[in-house]
């Protein structure tokens, strides 16, 4: 099975892998971030927005909400849960809109997915074209030099008579600009198991590094990864939240 399956062949089982990440409690913690530091606005887009579970959100909450992503399965996903929505089959490294935005967030560590550097200038340069003034670009980060390649996060979930488990963990080879996501998905059904392992390609920076990448263009907040309270990096975790507002 091609690399990153688990967006195209394994669409169906992303929603499981999911299943207990508490978006809403993410998406009003941004919405939070947006009333207090980027301009109030109301026009939203969602990058590498998956099946739009951010954008369900956000549109409940009063939102114009849009999203865009590389991989169509996942897009076609999205505009079930979201009719209302807008979504494009887009490189977030280089995307285009006809219209500009107050928010636009990036979630679940996807900003990594640029890939490179290079990309990485590509997609944040993007960002800032399409962003109105004022307005905030939020998305979640993990610092290379943090990496355990020891850790992983895993869950159970039983569905339509079977049951699985996911894991997921980073790697980094400890130098350079590569790092990848490996994701394993089992499925037990009648007694038989399935197992696809699937490895994801994605840039490795420093929170440093990437704040020099975004400093020319935004004035940015590095915060803790917490959706449930709203307050500065401790300097010490591998994780943050970055809030972006457009100079
Ligand atoms: C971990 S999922 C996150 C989905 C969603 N944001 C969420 O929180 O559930 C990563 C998503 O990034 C998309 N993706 C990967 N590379 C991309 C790119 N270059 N441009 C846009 N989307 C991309 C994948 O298709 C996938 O839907």
């Amino acid at each position: 099975m091609p690399v990153n399956a688990l967006y195209t062949d394994l669409s169906d089982y992303y929603d499981l892998m999911c299943a207990d990440i508490d978006y809403e409690a993410q998406s009003h913690c941004v919405h939070r971030l947006q009333q207090i530091f980027g301009n109030g606005g109301r026009r939203h887009l969602d990058l590498a927005c998956g099946t739009g579970p951010h954008v369900r959100h956000f549109l409940d909450a009063g939102y114009r909400s849009s999203g865009l992503d590389i991989n169509q399965p996942m897009l076609d996903k999205a505009a079930l849960r979201c009719p209302e929505a807008q979504f494009s089959l887009q490189d977030m490294c280089g995307f285009s809109a006809g219209e500009p935005f107050d928010l636009i967030t990036c979630f679940l560590y996807s900003v990594h997915y640029s890939g490179s550097i290079e990309r990485l200038k590509a997609c944040i340069a993007s960002v800032h074209a399409t962003l109105a003034v004022g307005g905030l670009f939020c998305f979640n980060v993990v610092d290379k030099s943090r990496i355990d390649n020891r850790l992983f996060a895993s869950h159970s979930v039983a569905h339509e008579g079977s049951q699985f488990s996911f894991q997921s963990c980073w790697h980094y080879h400890g130098q350079g600009e590569a790092q990848s996501l490996r994701l394993s998905i089992e499925r037990t059904c009648a007694g038989e198991t399935q197992v696809w392992q699937d490895e994801h390609p994605m840039v490795a920076v420093t929170f440093a590094e990437l704040q020099a990448l975004l400093q020319p263009y935004f004035d940015v907040q590095v915060l803790e990864h917490d959706y449930e309270r709203i307050a500065p990096w401790d300097q010490t975790s591998g994780n943050a939240l970055f809030a972006c507002v457009k100079i």
